[in-house]
């Protein structure tokens, strides 16, 4: 977190970390969020990118530089650089495969090594429109947060639900 005077208004800067296996739709959250963007054949993300977006927070200026990476491991960033600095991060899995929920403590393991300075951090339940072959509870995810300290939601980077209120929640709890 950073913050400085700016021609007398105050301006935030915050970082951070998507996290999550392959293919859980992390890079489709982000799209949907900067840009109001899916996409259906989207690639496995290689090395990290990210997106800096502006929110007003009670009047103040707020930057969120959100940071992806790739879930598989041979394309991912140096750890350590990933999460160096940053004091909010989205925990994703998807909700119609449950490797990726079995997934969810290694990544707040690896997050809790590597981020002493993580305030806000959100369980995020995607691909929510996939009811139809849902294989992971909402009761589960929502236990799981509880059990972690995390906040909690269920979201869909397809038909965009909960994807504002996601970043925006983590985004404020941080200010
Ligand atoms: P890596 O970069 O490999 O770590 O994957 P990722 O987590 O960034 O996943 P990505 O955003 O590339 O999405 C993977 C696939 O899931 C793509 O085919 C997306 O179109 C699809 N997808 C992402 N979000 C959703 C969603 O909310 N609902 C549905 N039905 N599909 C989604
Ligand atoms: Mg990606």
């Amino acid at each position: 977190m950073s913050s400085d005077d700016d021609e007398g208004g105050e301006e935030y800067l915050f970082k951070i970390v998507i996290i999550g296996d392959s293919a859980v739709g992390k890079s489709n959250l982000l799209s949907r969020y900067a840009r109001n963007e899916f996409n259906a054949h989207s690639k496995a993300t290689i090395g990290v990118e990210f997106q800096t977006q502006n929110m007003d927070i009670d009047g103040k200026d707020v930057k969120a530089q959100i940071w992806d990476t790739a879930g598989q491991e041979r394309f991912r960033a140096v750890t350590s650089a990933y999460y160096r600095g940053a004091v909010g991060a989205l925990v994703v899995y998807d909700i119609s495969r449950r490797s990726t929920f079995e997934s969810v403590a290694r990544w707040l393991d690896e997050l809790k090594i590597h981020s002493d300075t993580t305030v806000a951090r959100m369980l995020v339940g995607n691909k929510c429109d996939l009811e139809s072959i849902r294989a992971v509870s909402v009761e589960e995810g929502r236990a799981l947060a509880e059990k972690e300290g995390l906040f909690f939601m269920e979201t869909s980077a397809l038909d965009s639900t909960n994807v504002k209120t996601a970043f925006e929640m983590v985004i404020r709890d941080i200010y």
